[in-house]
């Protein structure tokens, strides 16, 4: 029986931008945190000022964070409609976010830090390999990964959950896991099961 609190909607997949634009046009996003969590501001603030790329931004509100800090920072999202809401939260600020398919996009920096929430598990299954490989072409040695992860594998989504063992299988080709907390912030739909990671690049 479908769920009488989620809307029917058009587009069913998630690989095109018209399924992210439909959910944001009706203003259907259960992963929108309408603010920065905890876990990120203490992960910036342990950090020297340096260049981020956000992909799959969403409403890009912890760019408006970082830039607003004087960070160097480019929010990217392939859904023409999310990156008007995310250029409409950022203000002054908008210029750094940009249409853009993450698999095509090159950065007009060397990433530092690339941030992640959401966006994998935004991705069906058969895009994780994608993901890790463009992850490890962006990022110079020493650049880190870091962000919050969707841990546990969900019969459909998205969101689509990782198991812990088949994140660690996709990333470590690439990357070493330095640091994992605990999320105490998530919204309902991540509860229990998101963690903050940091990959370094190898
Ligand atoms: C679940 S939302 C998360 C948004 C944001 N990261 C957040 O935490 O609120 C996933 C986002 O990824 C975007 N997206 C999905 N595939 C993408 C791709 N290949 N390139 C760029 N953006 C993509 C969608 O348009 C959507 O805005």
């Amino acid at each position: 029986m479908s769920d009488p609190n989620v809307p029917t909607f058009d587009h069913r997949d998630p690989n095109s931008p018209d399924f992210w634009d439909e959910r944001f046009d009706r203003r259907f996003m259960p992963w929108d945190q309408a603010g920065v969590q905890e876990a990120f501001k203490a992960f910036a603030a342990s950090r020297a000022l340096h260049n981020v790329l956000i992909p799959g931004c969403g409403s890009a509100y912890e760019a408006l964070y970082l830039a607003e800090r004087s960070w160097t920072v480019r929010a990217i999202d392939f859904s023409p409609v999310a990156v008007a809401t995310a250029r409409a939260q950022l203000g002054a600020y908008g210029k750094n976010v940009e249409e853009a398919d993450f698999f095509a996009y090159q950065p007009p920096f060397s990433p530092a830090w690339i941030y992640e929430r959401a966006f994998l598990c935004a991705l069906p299954k058969n895009c994780w390999g994608d993901y890790a490989q463009r992850m490890a072409d962006l990022l110079e040695s020493g650049a880190l990964l870091a962000g919050f992860y969707f841990l546990g594998a969900t019969p459909k989504g998205p969101p689509f959950g990782i198991e812990r063992d088949e994140l660690h299988a996709l990333l470590t080709p690439h990357f070493e896991l330095i640091d994992e907390r605990e999320v105490r912030d998530s919204i309902p739909v991540f509860a229990g099961r998101e963690r903050w990671m940091t990959w370094r690049r190898a």
